[in-house]
């Protein structure tokens, strides 16, 4: 395939992944956006093995590589579960990292990489390496933590050094004088030390950097990884000379910055003070009661007695949260909103950015169960509407309706935007017990007067709600 050829592929392949971008901002359009995304990539792909960089004797490499990396990612894609989605998205975005990590190794050493680069060209193309090792180490090592820390292998507390804005401090200005050096090297010999020790303080870097984020930040950490991992793809398509990994690097490093923006104000976090570190505890924990918090008798109620307040109610809205994915019980969910909306109650969705374990995750889950896109609400959208609600039903959330995050200034949550479901008629809160959610904070909704409390597993809950609501 000729050197214009490719050109022409790429371009096609940059459009379909910026269609790509743009389908899967919605969930109507996200298939085709995967769609695009596929098609984009696979173009990419055949560009680049039959493009005028690779020989016929590399072929049978590629090809076996892509069948082991294929393999791997098929079966890894095939048995996650849903819930461990962030996970497995950190995970990948280690091996992004480590890739452009060994391109820049390899591009150093390789004379044929460097030969007709003299001068500037020179210097520039030793940049490019360096910073590219350097974006690429940060985010293999963060991205093992980060995934260490979502699967529960390294604890969610932060772990906060002494002077630790000091110690990266002391790393960058390391970083930066070693730079010089790597840059003024007379052979390739000679650089590869102030290359290693830049290699070995970016790694530890990202460990130090990632291990100071407590769990409650983590999903901002992922989506910032994930950043990264664009960045040091682009940095990569700089070091290759190929426009292609350029541009899509670019895309994935700005549309995670930018989801990383969104999700801090979800959370009502400042995105400084989120990489600083610092913040969060220990997901899933009992809550502890402090003095001044709202401890008090909750009141419960049984799946029939729910059924009746659902039957008799105009107008519903459903929370649903991570105890709704863990539970599977989202086509319970629509079966029991079908039946409803046949007997002409007002059931919608109200879904808060951040419900669930990974942006997107609710609206994931109700799409797969069928339920209808017009009746699944943002929390903007939803929100002034619970005061004309009959029945809140929240199904496995916890957090996302807190109403500590309104009323209590100290709240760890305070200032997070919140689904108020307390402000309907009546609100359900279905869970197993009075443990707390992620951000380990005790939940003052449990005890107000117009709340009930159905526990129990969600699904087994909702199955028996069902049945109530058919006999
Ligand atoms: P959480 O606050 O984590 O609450 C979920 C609740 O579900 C728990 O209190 C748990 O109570 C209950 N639960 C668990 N399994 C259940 C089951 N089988 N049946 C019924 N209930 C069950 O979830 P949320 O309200 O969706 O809020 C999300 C939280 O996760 C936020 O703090 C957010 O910042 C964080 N986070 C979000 C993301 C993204 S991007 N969405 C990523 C990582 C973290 P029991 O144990 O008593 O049942």
């Amino acid at each position: 395939m000729s050197e214009s050829l490719t050109t022409v592929a790429y371009l096609g392949a940059t459009i379909l992944f910026i269609l790509s971008l743009g389908g899967l901002s919605n969930p109507e359009s996200s298939r085709r956006g995967n769609l695009y995304g596929m098609v984009g990539m696979a173009i990419a792909v055949l560009a680049t093995i039959f493009g005028p960089h690779v020989t016929m004797a590399g072929i049978p490499w590629i090809v076996g590589a892509m069948v082991v990396g294929g393999s791997v990612g098929l079966y890894a894609a095939r048995t996650v579960q849903m819930t461990q989605m962030p996970e497995l998205v950190a995970l990948m975005h280690s091996l992004v990292g480590l890739a452009a990590m060994l391109v820049g190794f390899a591009n150093y050493i390789d004379p044929a990489a460097s030969a007709h680069n003299t001068g500037a060209d020179k210097a520039i193309h030793e940049i490019e390496i360096y910073v590219g090792i350097l974006i690429g180490a940060v985010t293999f090592s963060g991205s093992i933590i980060a995934f260490g820390k979502l699967s529960a292998r390294i604890g969610g507390k932060p772990v906060l050094l002494p002077g630790r804005h000091l110690l990266n401090l002391a790393g960058l200005l390391v970083v930066i004088w070693f730079g010089r050096e790597f840059i003024h090297a007379a052979s390739v010999q000679a650089g590869m030390t102030p290359l290693v020790v830049m290699t070995v303080i970016a790694l530890l870097f990202g460990i130090h950097m990632v291990m100071a984020i407590g769990g409650a930040d983590m999903p901002v950490v992922v989506s910032m990884l994930n950043s990264y991992s664009g960045w040091a793809a682009a940095a990569t398509g700089f070091m290759l000379s190929n426009d292609l990994l350029i541009v899509t690097g670019a895309l994935v490093g700005s549309s995670g910055a930018i989801l990383s923006y969104i999700m801090c104000r979800a959370m009502n976090r400042n995105f400084i003070s989120v990489i600083a570190g610092g913040f969060g505890t220990g997901g899933g924990t009992a809550a502890v009661k402090k003095e001044g918090e709202p401890a008090g008798e909750v009141t419960a109620i049984s799946a029939a007695e729910t059924a009746e307040l659902l039957r008799e109610a105009k107008n519903v809205i459903i929370v649903p949260g991570y105890g709704m994915a863990v539970a599977q019980a989202q086509h319970t969910v629509f079966e029991i909103t079908k039946h409803l909306r046949e007997k002409g109650v007002n059931v919608r969705f109200g879904i808060h950015p951040v419900a669930g374990r990974m942006p997107g995750h609710m609206n994931v889950l109700l799409a797969e169960a069928k339920v209808p896109y017009d009746i699944v609400m943002e929390m903007d959208e939803i929100n002034a509407d619970f005061p004309d609600t009959d029945v809140a039903m929240v199904i496995g959330a916890n957090d996302i309706v807190n109403p500590a995050a309104q009323e209590d200034p100290t709240s760890p949550i305070a200032g997070m935007p919140v689904l108020e479901v307390w402000k309907g008629k009546t609100s359900i809160v279905m869970k197993r017990s009075m443990a707390s959610g992620y951000a380990g904070v005790d939940n003052p909704l449990f005890y107000k007067d117009n709340n009930r409390m159905l526990f129990g597993d969600a699904k087994k809950m909702l199955d028996e709600v069902l049945v109530a609501l058919k006999s």
